[in-house]
């Protein structure tokens, strides 16, 4: 099959080439992809700074896929040849609690992904995919819409007509303004570029502050919100901004630490955490179980996942430029 393989870190090492094609053990799907989403994780990978004692020689990046089963392995009872399915990240954490070694079974590194015409996922780590989604619509969905969801949803526990910040309008964030404008909450949103802010508004958004017009933006989010601070933030920027997260979220509220877009350490200050009672919350995506249930309700509210742009299989190493340059949603490879 053909196949991007990375050959070292950088993306000049990221090189299209035959592969073989793998075959399905008992239990697992083999996949023919249509199409994967990049995430900021697949670009940290490539780049080496994810993790870099995880990642195998010669990986096949790109954990988010959806596709169609080819062809099943010994007592498959889940799927049929035909069926259309998503790929899971976390391809062994299925419900409850994560175990403690949930990252060496992930789908992108260390295990294979999917930005190649075939690629196994077992039947359990795989999700059906929604009928009203096209492949690169449904490619979208593993990482980043789950990760909204998860957080908003299974963490946040956000009710409606609660509030809710969002931060920048990468792939995360555009879907949490989706999901928690569907669920009736008031969407509090940021990003570097006024255009971008006013497109989160017709999403759903209901405020927008410039964060690089406005550095000091805790102070605006307690201003739009009477003071008090948003019910939960979901914060993707990571680094020294933890604690300008911790000042703009209510006493007690909640806080969702995804991302590490500034930063993957910090100096975090104590008092006004304790004081505000803040619960800091790490998420790592989500389990199988969240999935189930996020898909019902995208296709029950109609939420569309924002594309930036599809490129072609070809234009593999184009589409992680696209992902540095700050997409607006979701940069998608039709495989
Ligand atoms: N822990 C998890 O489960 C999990 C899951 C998914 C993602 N993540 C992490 O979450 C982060 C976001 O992921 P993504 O896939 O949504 O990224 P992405 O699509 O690449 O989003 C990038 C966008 O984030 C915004 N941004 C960049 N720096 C920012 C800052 N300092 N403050 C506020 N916004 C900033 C920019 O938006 P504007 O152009 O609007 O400024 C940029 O376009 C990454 O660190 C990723 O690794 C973690």
């Amino acid at each position: 099959m053909k196949a991007w393989q990375l050959k070292g870190f950088g993306l000049d090492n990221l090189v299209l080439g035959e592969a073989e094609t793998p075959r399905p053990k008992a239990g697992e799907l083999l996949v023919k992809v249509g199409a994967v989403s990049l995430n900021f994780r697949d670009k940290a990978i490539v780049e080496g700074f994810y993790e870099p004692h995880l990642v195998p020689r010669d990986l096949i990046p790109v954990s988010d896929a959806a596709g169609t089963v080819a062809a099943v392995g010994e007592g498959v009872t889940r799927f049929r040849i035909g069926d259309r399915v998503n790929s899971h990240l976390y391809s062994r954490w299925l419900d409850g609690a994560p175990g403690p070694d949930e990252p060496a079974y992930c789908l992108g590194s260390p295990l294979p992904g999917g930005l190649a015409e075939y690629m196994v996922v077992h039947e359990q780590g795989a999700v059906r995919a929604p009928d009203s989604m096209s492949d690169e619509e449904a490619s979208t969905l593993p990482i980043a819409a789950l990760t909204a969801w998860y957080s908003l949803v299974d963490f946040g526990q956000l009710e409606a007509g609660q509030s809710v910040l969002v931060q920048g309008t990468g792939g995360v964030s555009v879907f949490a303004v989706q999901i928690a404008h569907a669920m009736g909450a008031r969407v509090i949103a940021t990003s570097s570029r006024d255009e971008n802010l006013q497109a989160v508004m017709k999403l759903g958004a209901s405020a927008g502050i410039n964060y690089r017009k406005t550095p000091n933006w805790e102070n605006e989010v307690l201003a739009i919100t009477e003071g008090k601070g948003v019910d939960l933030t979901l914060d993707v920027a990571g680094g020294e901004g933890i604690n300008q997260s911790i000042a703009a979220t209510k006493a007690a509220g909640r806080i969702a630490q995804i991302g590490f877009l500034s930063g993957q350490t910090t100096q975090l200050n104590l008092m006004p955490l304790i004081f505000r009672q803040t619960t800091l919350r790490g998420i790592a995506v989500a389990p199988r179980s969240s999935f189930d249930r996020m898909n019902p309700f995208l296709d029950e509210h109609r939420i569309r996942p924002v594309i930036d742009h599809v490129y072609s299989f070809e234009q593999a190493r184009e589409a992680f430029d696209h992902l540095s340059r700050g997409p607006f949603g979701k940069v998608v490879i039709r495989v």
